[in-house]
């Protein structure tokens, strides 16, 4: 009876599989029987979906197809149901995948190649067993020729007879899938060109901070001259300042900023006529009053910079000469009002003017100068600052010992801030 039903039913309809003709229940049998029904119908109707059922032992085992329908055959080069799933695992060249990301709403997709769907085969049907679904996207070469395939099957597990069934629908999407790879390589080709120019900017924006560092350092060089001091005086300085800087907790890119604006603290002094900046003699209170001046000055010289680093500059040239009281000049700031920049700087330049020889005075020891600023703790000076300065003796001395062993050492020093 059995038998008769079967070959009733392959008359009728096309079929090479293995379960209608093998020792399994009615139920399967029955299962498969009208699932093969809807879909010859389906295919009758002109579907543009390529209906399948295909089948494996869940115990291991290769896949075979219960049902292909003739336009799949066709497409795979016409070959017999028998050879179906061999021919496509042959044919077989990449499988994308796609899932929602772990820790994110965006879709992952994942892309196997020949070698590795071969490799994986195994583990990719556990899961599609586990999941009771899968949906992915195969590229087949047929005579040379890509089929993209989107493959979304349902799958079940008859656990008595160790099947599993996938019934599945291809429908071809080569187009869509060459769409999204042009979208792909364009999209590459963006990126590529976005870093190029990011790249460009840098390179750029570099080289134009370069070019403002060496006018400033060409701008300082000048003041120097004019004043008579060598360099040292603001090389020392930029080294105290960003010893004291990084105390303070500046970031490296702020106390680089402070670093090389120090040594414009002076600037305005070019603008100060030589009789009185050189004036040998002492000066009259005039004459006081005009030196002051370079504060205010430096300011002007320094008036409109759009970069940081002359931001600070025209704070540090215009502030050095406050004092936390309120007792400085030139407009008699107190407290935190004076930009740090300035606070910190008032403290090197007077600890560096006192430990230098000048041709009025002699150079005072390092310990004497370093009692001078704290007596002027509170009053000319920020205590916060004078704070960091006592607590950093150890790294000022440092600069002060290896300057006065001789100048050109000082010089071998890597400009560490
Ligand atoms: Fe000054
Ligand atoms: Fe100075």
């Amino acid at each position: 009876m059995v038998n008769k039903t079967y070959s009733l039913f392959q008359n009728k309809f096309a079929y090479n599989g293995n379960i209608l003709k093998g020792v399994y229940s009615n139920t399967l049998k029955k299962k498969i029987a009208e699932t093969i029904i809807h879909m010859t119908a389906l295919e009758k109707i002109g579907t543009p979906i390529l209906p399948y059922i295909a089948a494996w032992k869940s115990d291991g085992g290769d896949i075979w197809y219960e049902y292909a329908g003739e336009r799949l055959r066709q497409m795979l080069g016409n070959k017999a149901v028998s050879q179906l799933a061999e021919t496509f695992r042959e044919n077989l060249s990449k499988r994308y995948s796609y899932r929602r990301g772990f820790n994110t709403s965006d879709i992952v997709k994942n892309i196997y190649d020949k070698r590795q769907i071969d490799k994986s085969r195994e583990f990719m049907r556990r899961m599609a067993e586990k999941y009771g679904s899968s949906e992915v996207i195969y590229k087949v070469v047929v005579s040379g020729e890509s089929i993209w395939l989107k493959d979304l099957a349902r799958i079940e597990t008859y656990e008595q007879e160790r099947v599993v069934l996938s019934f599945g629908s291809l429908i071809e999407v080569t187009n869509e899938v060459r769409l999204e790879e042009s979208l792909t390589e364009t999209q590459k080709e963006l990126e590529y060109h976005k870093k190029n120019l990011e790249l460009l900017v840098e390179e750029q924006t570099q080289d134009l901070h370069k070019a403002q560092l060496e006018v400033v350092k060409r701008l300082t060089h000048a003041a120097e001259f004019r004043d008579g001091q060598t360099g040292f005086h603001n090389k020392r300085l930029s080294k105290y300042c960003s010893i004291i800087g990084r105390a303070y907790g500046l970031l490296k890119g702020a106390n680089w900023l402070l670093y090389n604006a120090v040594p414009m603290h002076d600037v305005g002094k070019l603008g100060i006529a030589d009789s009185i900046l050189l004036k040998k003699s002492s000066l009259t209170p005039k004459e006081y009053d005009i030196i002051k001046g370079h504060c205010e000055m430096g300011g002007d010289l320094l008036k409109g910079g759009n970069s940081k680093l002359l931001k600070i500059a025209r704070a540090v040239a215009l502030t050095h000469h406050e004092h936390w009281d309120g007792s400085g000049y030139p407009k008699g700031m107190p407290g935190k009002k004076i930009p740090l920049a300035g606070r910190i700087v008032a403290i090197c330049d007077v600890f560096d003017a006192l430990t230098s020889q000048r041709p009025y005075k002699e150079a005072w020891k390092f310990e004497e100068a370093v009692k001078e600023i704290q007596r002027l703790n509170n009053t000319f000076f920020d205590p916060q600052i004078v704070k960091l300065f006592i607590q950093n003796l150890s790294e000022i001395r440092k600069i002060y010992d290896q300057f006065s062993k001789s100048n050109e050492e000082f010089h071998s020093i890597p400009e560490a801030i």
